[in-house]
């Protein structure tokens, strides 16, 4: 299959400009440049194309919420991708940059700003190497800075490097900290569509999203839209790890492909030749499956009618001899680390959740502990400021509901067989 997105696997060197420009690089935005900023916003809703950070939300709607008339604008890309088993962002920033690069262009142009930012993980030291190189390349040629492309329309990109807060991830937390600010979520509404950067409106987008407007721009929003599901249109990256043979980024058209044959066809099966436990599809935020999931096919409708998400489709896989109590305890000990402290349930909640969770893991839990797990993270859910809370309480959650026995078994036993090798 020819990739659309990770085109450095077909194409060396694709990273420079002039083989970039060789294979039709920076074309759709000579296409785009043409049309009116409508017209792509317009185009863009009919490709179907939905965000690839992890909310799922239909790009072109949320460029269509911008109010008319107020000035400045601005576009934010996020790629501070720091979701567990999450590294796909970090590919095409290294190795087709390009791409991303002309995506922002068209992007920004659609909404009429005059500056975007790149928010990018601050332990990318890499990826911001390669992305100062291309901006730099892409002002010498034209298609960046004052009259792009000999038309009055002028854009500036700017890279600000983050801290290393995941927090930052969420997008007004974001915001906060591109504004300078402590990187805690705002209270919503208002929303960035409307009072976004500096308090003006603002498209925050994700890095997988932006490098899929120049294929729809290039090759038209019906023929992108046939691409996947009619729901889940488009390709889709999918970074796979855990214990498989083969971990790394596969890109297919959503729907296409199940678990299965991502994680054996692709992945070249789970290491060992062992069987699968549980499959965590969102990284550490989305609730675990298990092997019962392996046909569900890999769209935004399956995995959530097989009740998980999709999110940014960072897949880990976890074989059968991983202790899902120790696995639950360590994504719950990530959250509490994470959690910016505003909201009191996520504050106490991953707190508490941890501390029970090391209990048990520790062979010192009661059986009335499991009960008090799943309650702690049932007021979690959908009590908090921002999704974090939620993601915290996916873990416990989902491996209390799948395997709730092996919980008990901790309790009675007071430790874990499987790490005691019985
Ligand atoms: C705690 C948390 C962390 C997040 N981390 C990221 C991230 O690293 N990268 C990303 O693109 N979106 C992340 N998001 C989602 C963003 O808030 C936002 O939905 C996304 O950037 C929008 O872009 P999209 O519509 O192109 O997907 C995170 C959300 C939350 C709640
Ligand atoms: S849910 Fe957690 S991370 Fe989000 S605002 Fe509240 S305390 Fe902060």
């Amino acid at each position: 299959m020819k990739h659309l997105i990770l085109r450095d696997l077909d194409i060396p060197n694709i990273a420079d400009i002039s083989v970039y420009e060789k294979n039709g690089g920076y074309n759709a935005l000579r296409i785009a440049i043409k049309m009116t900023p409508d017209e792509i916003i317009q185009a863009v809703t009919k490709s179907g194309l939905k965000g690839r950070g992890g909310a799922g939300f239909s790009t072109g709607t949320k460029w269509s919420f911008l109010p008319k008339n107020i000035f400045p604008r601005y576009l934010v890309v996020n790629a501070d991708e720091s979701e567990p088993g999450t590294f796909k962002d970090r590919q095409i920033m290294e190795r087709n940059p390009h791409q991303f690069i002309e995506g922002i262009i068209i992007s920004a142009y659609a909404i009429q700003a005059n500056d975007a930012y790149i928010y990018l993980r601050g332990e990318f030291p890499s990826a911001a190497e390669c992305l100062e190189r291309a901006i730099a390349d892409a002002h010498a040629r034209g298609y960046l800075g004052e009259n792009i492309l000999d038309t009055d329309y002028r854009l500036l990109i700017t890279i600000h490097r983050g801290a290393g807060a995941y927090i930052c991830g969420e997008e007004t937390a974001l915001l906060e900290s591109l504004e300078g600010k402590l990187g805690q979520p705002r209270v919503k509404p208002p929303f960035p569509a409307s009072v976004g950067l500096y308090g003006k409106p603002t498209v925050i987008n994700n890095v997988e999203t932006l490098t899929n407007i120049p294929p729809i721009i290039a090759m038209g929003a019906e023929a992108y839209a046939k691409i996947g599901t009619p729901k889940s249109t488009g390709p889709k990256v999918f970074c796979l790890s855990g214990h498989v043979n083969r971990p790394g980024n596969y890109e297919a058209a959503l729907g296409s492909l199940t678990f299965r044959d991502l994680i054996f066809d692709l992945g070249g099966g789970v290491r060992g030749g062992k069987k699968v436990k549980a499959i965590l599809p969102a990284g550490a935020s989305a609730p675990m499956l298990t092997d019962a999931a392996l046909d569900v096919k890999l769209d935004y409708d399956s995995v959530a009618a097989a009740g998980s998400q999709l999110g940014s489709a960072s897949v880990i896989v976890l074989d059968e001899d991983t202790c899902v109590v120790w696995a639950a305890k360590k994504m719950t000990q990530f959250f509490k680390h994470e959690s910016c402290g505003k909201c009191t349930p996520c504050r106490e909640g991953t707190y508490w959740l941890a501390r029970i969770l090391e209990r048990i893991d520790d062979g010192a839990g009661q059986i009335a502990d499991v009960d008090l797990i799943a309650n702690v993270a049932e007021q979690m859910t959908g009590n908090t400021l921002c999704p974090l809370g939620d993601f915290a309480a996916a873990p416990a959650l989902g491996s209390i509901k799948h395997f709730r026995e092996e919980y008990e078994r901790h309790v009675r036993e007071k430790s874990c067989w499987m790490r005691n090798g019985k």
